[in-house]
């Protein structure tokens, strides 16, 4: 294989920007990503792919729920990205920077999102790095009805290849 074209092609798919809302017990945590997309209509599910060695993973592990936070395109959107994109271990407070709400679920919904839906896991599957989790949609709400949401490119940054 084309180890170049592969990455070439690999990091020309379109991506949305998002927090993963995480929670295990007491415990909250969340994470940038761009590895989610819709996988069923009826019943409405998920699938987002988490790094086998992330805290995510762990708090997903244990909690089996998640939620997903749109990003919006302005100056908050960037900074929460920015703050998400680091590993919780070493910070230990990714959490007390941005307003969060906990949903049906306990999972954290971040207020300055443009719109978030939760998820309890119904599949896990072993996908190479990382986890595959496959979410029942259980709930969804609206923050900012006529934000615009954050894409990979517009960010400038990869994740693939
Ligand atoms: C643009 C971008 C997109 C990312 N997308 C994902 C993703 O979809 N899945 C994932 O597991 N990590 C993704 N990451 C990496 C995580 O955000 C990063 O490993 C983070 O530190 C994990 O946080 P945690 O240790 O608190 O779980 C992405 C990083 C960047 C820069």
């Amino acid at each position: 294989m084309d180890d170049n074209a592969k990455s070439h092609a690999l990091n020309q798919i379109n991506y949305g920007m998002y927090i993963i809302g995480s929670r295990n017990g007491e415990e909250l945590n969340g994470m940038t990503a761009n590895w989610v997309i819709q996988v069923s209509f009826d019943p409405p599910l998920v699938a987002i792919a988490i790094e086998n060695d992330s805290h995510t993973r762990k708090l997903i592990d244990g909690g089996r729920v998640f939620s997903v936070n749109v990003v919006e395109d302005s100056e908050v959107g960037r900074a929460l990205i920015d703050l998400m994109v680091k590993p919780q271990k070493p910070y230990r407070n990714k959490m007390d920077k941005f307003e969060f709400v906990t949903g049906e679920t306990g999972a954290p919904l971040f207020t300055d999102a443009v719109s978030w839906w939760e998820c309890e896991v119904v599949n896990t599957i072993e996908s190479g790095d990382h986890q595959l989790y496959i979410g029942k949609v259980v709930n969804a709400g609206i923050n900012k009805a006529d934000a615009t949401p954050l894409s990979l490119a517009a960010l400038g940054w990869h994740y693939g290849g």
